[in-house]
This record gives C-alpha cells, structure tokens and sequence, in this order.
C-alpha cells in the first residue's frame, strides 16, 4: 500500500499484492489499508501453524476480527498470553479474581462508555501495551461498533515537510482523565496515574515500519516546543489521522473478538445504543517502551 498526499489530502496510489496464502486460517479484509476478519479457527484449540498465521494476519492487517467464539474468562486469558504477558490496567475495574480481565460495560445507567474517542490502549504507560483481545458476549439490538485506523498509514500520508518537523519529537501522555473515571463501579481514585514522554513517530518493533503514536485520549503535548505550537500540531495530527481513508468498522455480534496492534492502531468506540447494554472483557498484553 502506497499513500501521498497531493493539494486535496492524502490518497492511495497503489495496494501491495498480498503475501503466500494463508493455509491454516482465512483471511477476510474489511479495507484495504487494515482490518481482517479470520475465519477457520476455534480459539479454544489452535495449532502452532494457526498461532503463526494469526500473527502474521494481525501483522498485515493492524487488527483482526474472529466471529463465533465461545471462549471461558480462563481460556480468554490464555489466547492472550500465548502473545506475551498480559497487563493490568490502572484504573479500569477488573473481574472478580482475574485482575487481567478488564471489564468493558455500558448500561442505561453508565455515566460513559469505555474508549469512545480515539487512543491507542493505555498510552500513558512507559511500556504500553503491544495489544488489545476484546472479546463482546453481549451486543444491543443496533450499535456499539468499534472503528479502528492505521497510524502507519496516517504517517505514510503526511507531507515530507511534516514527516521531518516530527522527526525525533516526543509527547508527553499522561493517564490524569481517569481519575473519577470509575467511581460508578466503587472505585476509589489512586493518588497518581502513569504518565510518560513517547516518540511521536515510532517505529514498529516487528515490522520496522513508522507509525504516528500520539492520540486525543491520552497525549497532551509536544515536548520542546511552545504550547501554542504543540496544540496546533497535535489537532493538525488528529484531524489528520481521523480521516476515513485510514479506517475500518466492526459491527460486533455476541461472541465475537476483536484483536488490534496498539503500536500501529487507534480504536475509538462507539456509544449510541443507549438505553442498551453492551458488554464483555478485554484481555491486554504488555508492550516494550516504544522507540
Ligand atoms: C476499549 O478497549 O477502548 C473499548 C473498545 C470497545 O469497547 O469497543
């Protein structure tokens, strides 16, 4: 895939042909700048040749979607750790003995949703996690969908201009807005939140490839520059990185799975079911400072 921008935005110039087929699962893409939906596996009982087929779908395609799943909280945690240790998030509410299993639930009573707005998971960590295992057991009637965008194609689309002014910047994210956040489910506010500097480019671990890493959830701004310059950049950015061209949509049935790179993704949920309830876990894997 091959992104420019010439005077009216960014545009594609070219989608890359795919790599070997995939002989243990299929992969069904919903664009073609990201998202898969994989078919052909029961996440209860995986191969090694389908664990790899999975990584690389969820390499080449920044998330990837599994429908029919009925998977335990205990095997829910395992497909999660065949990926690397699992995270625990500082602030969300957890299940009962499972402190990895956070809760994603919206009611008629919910003061708020989880992740609506753009953020990539947690970014206010110094490692933040490598990804994200959503698995949705109840949907409302309509609704609820989860959109997700490409940051390596929102870095390939910026002007070269844009692209050097980023160039070795940090930002500063801090994880501040969660405090009150959960007081609806009886949890007490800690007395400080992470925060850390990241690249605001970074550079994916496993691909090489560059990746835009700041988001409205959680960045607040450039280091090193005037304020007044850093807010201007950062809504340049998110307007930029917004744009559909970058996206896809999942439109979640029960038991379905949502996989996602928070190295190279930004998800944003939707909260437009209400008076509905939406609700399931997520699992979350730890990731390495990023560069
Ligand atoms: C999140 O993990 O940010 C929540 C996503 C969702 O509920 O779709």
């Amino acid at each position: 895939m091959t992104l420019f921008r010439d005077r009216s935005g960014p545009r594609i110039k070219h989608v890359a042909d795919e790599g070997a087929p995939y002989e243990t699962i299929t992969v069904d893409k919903l664009t073609p700048i990201i998202g898969g939906e994989i078919d052909g596996v029961d996440l209860r009982d995986i191969s090694n040749q389908q664990m790899d087929e999975i990584h690389r779908a969820l390499t080449e395609n920044c998330v990837i979607f599994f429908r029919d799943q009925h998977l335990t909280q205990e095997q829910h945690l395992d497909f999660g750790r065949r990926f690397g240790e699992l995270h625990i998030h500082p602030a969300a509410p957890a299940e009962p003995g499972h402190p990895e299993l956070m809760i994603i639930y919206a009611d008629k009573d919910s003061p708020r949703a989880n992740g609506e707005g753009w953020h990539s998971d947690v970014s206010c960590d110094p490692e933040p996690p490598m990804g994200s295992i959503l698995y949705i057991r109840k949907c409302p009637p309509k609704g609820g969908d989860t959109l997700f965008a490409n940051m390596y194609a929102a870095y390939e689309a910026l002007s070269d201009r844009m692209k050097t002014y980023l160039e070795g910047l940090t930002a500063r994210h801090t994880g501040e807005h969660y405090r009150g956040q959960y007081a609806n489910y009886g949890i007490k506010d800690k007395e400080s939140y992470p925060f850390a500097d990241h690249p605001v480019v970074r550079t994916h671990p496993v691909t090489g490839k560059k990746a835009l890493y700041v988001n409205e959830g959680f960045t607040r701004y450039i280091n090193g520059i005037p304020r007044d310059e850093s807010t201007g950049i950062l809504n340049y950015l998110y307007k930029h990185m917004a744009n559909p061209l970058f996206q896809c949509r999942f439109r979640w049935q029960e038991n379905s799975i949502a996989f996602w790179d928070n190295r190279c993704v930004q998800h944003h949920a939707m909260w437009d079911y209400w008076p509905h309830t939406r609700s399931g876990n997520r699992v979350t894997v730890k990731g390495d400072r990023p560069y």
